[in-house]
């Protein structure tokens, strides 16, 4: 979501005249767009503006903060920060130029923390996105559901839908311009509700977002990935659409946080584990093999050793093809920060160790069950190893790298897989597509 933020304030400051540049010698101005999920995240920005400005010899840049930071801390940054000059609050993000230009103009210092006006139009420029053949498209802005230990209902405010004509629009002309893939992004796309229905009336599905899916599929566009479903909001439809739409890609990430309904309840995710194993079944038992990605929150205030052996039970028991797993980060203003951190610094690093070891050894399993098959793949660029080799996504969201040319970045290409490694497969080009 940060990346597609940062690609439209881009696009808004080309248009208005800026150069842009990706190195910070020499700018005049620096925009720093900033994460508030977890501390460590928030610290980083002012620890490297701090840099920033020690590394400068001469005349120091304008300073501006972007993104849920910005939102959360306000006005407050320039106590705090004094080199920052502006702040862009994640709803003014469309409104940069002309915070800039009054920075520009002498005004001290400038703050901007209002919504996004639904008359803003939501357009990217093809040279600002971060591929020439991936793109992010946000379909919902915003989050309603409050766990309590998560400060993005705060920093971006309630949840905003897109309408349908304007997120397929958008997909057809990122189609004819050649892009192979879109991933149709938001906090919880599958909450998706739009003010009207306009463009999804033709469309079969049980909810807006299983229709918009197959509105989206119907542009013809190669690939559609989407990312983050929310486990109370999530209907077996979806199955249902990978299932009907080969360019529906066959991943999904549902986060499950933890494995235990104790800790759930606490963090308030609105549904039991229960509930999240039927969405797993019916994911496992789709006609398609559909790859199941999760997020787990380690060391929840009050989450025993006890919980934790559940958490480790559902994650043998899910078998997911990738987990991000995050030690609990408290965080200010969020009713999860009124409870005793009861699990100590050293107990999170343990657990977290324990469940990344565990999940490393189903990981190893499932990517050693791809040796022998064939997979398409979409050719990102050179890996990091060689030139020669060249690395890309599977459509269930698995890295591959194999020998070939840099002519193949951008094209589909069928691989054999010949080796697994827990987070990557290897293999053989077998030819374009
Ligand atoms: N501490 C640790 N992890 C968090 N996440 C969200 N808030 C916190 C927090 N306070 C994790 C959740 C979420 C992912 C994007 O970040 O697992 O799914
Ligand atoms: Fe945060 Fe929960 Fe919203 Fe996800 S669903 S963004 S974890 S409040």
């Amino acid at each position: 979501m940060n990346v597609a933020d940062s690609e439209r304030a881009a696009t808004r400051l080309r248009s208005a005249g800026y150069e842009l540049t990706d190195s910070s010698e020499g700018a005049d101005v620096l925009i720093f767009n900033t994460c508030s999920v977890r501390e460590k995240a928030e610290r980083k920005v002012f620890q490297r503006i701090n840099h920033v400005r020690r590394e400068r010899a001469g005349k120091q840049p304008l300073i501006g903060i972007m993104g849920c930071v910005a939102q959360l801390e306000g006005r407050a940054v320039f106590d705090s920060s004094p080199p920052v000059r502006f702040v862009i609050g994640t709803g003014a993000t469309d409104r940069i130029p002309e915070l800039l230009e009054r920075v520009e103009d002498g005004e001290e210092r400038v703050s901007d923390l209002g919504i996004r006006q639904e008359t803003e139009v939501w357009d990217v420029s093809p040279v600002e996105r971060h591929s020439k053949h991936i793109a992010f498209v946000p379909v919902i802005e915003g989050c309603n559901k409050f766990c309590t230990y998560c400060i993005v209902p705060y920093s971006r405010g309630r949840e905003r839908s897109r309408t349908a004509a304007e997120i397929v629009t958008e997909v057809r002309h990122l189609s004819d311009l050649g892009y192979k893939e879109v991933q149709l992004i938001g906090q919880n796309v599958n909450s998706y509700r739009p003010k009207a229905v306009d463009g999804l009336e033709k469309f079969s599905g049980a909810t807006p977002f299983s229709k918009l899916l197959r509105a989206v599929a119907s542009t013809g566009i190669p690939r559609i990935k989407f990312t983050t479903s929310f486990p109370r909001d999530f209907h077996p439809d979806i199955v249902g659409a990978i299932e009907e739409n080969e360019n529906l890609c066959n991943w999904i990430h549902l986060p499950v946080q933890t494995g235990s309904n104790r800790v759930l309840r606490a963090m308030r995710r609105g549904h039991q584990i229960e509930d999240y194993w039927k969405h797993v079944e019916t994911i496992k038992n789709a006609r398609r093999r559909i790859s199941l990605t999760s997020d787990i929150i380690v060391g929840f205030p009050c989450e025993t050793a006890e919980d934790f052996a559940d958490t480790l039970g559902l994650v043998e028991r899910c078998r997911f093809d990738g987990l991000y797993i995050f030690k609990y980060s408290e965080r200010k203003g969020t009713p999860a920060a009124r409870l005793t951190d009861s699990v100590s610094a050293s107990e999170k690093a343990s657990r977290f160790i324990t469940l990344e070891r565990l999940q490393t050894s189903v990981q190893e399993g499932i990517y050693n069950s791809y040796v022998g098959s064939e997979v398409t793949v979409l050719v990102e660029g050179a890996s990091a190893r060689a030139s020669v080799d060249m690395t890309g996504h599977t459509a269930c969201n698995k890295v591959v790298n194999f020998r070939g040319t840099s002519g193949l970045v951008g094209r589909l290409v069928r691989v054999r897989v010949t080796e697994a490694k827990p987070h990557s497969l290897y293999g053989e080009f077998l030819g374009a597509m």
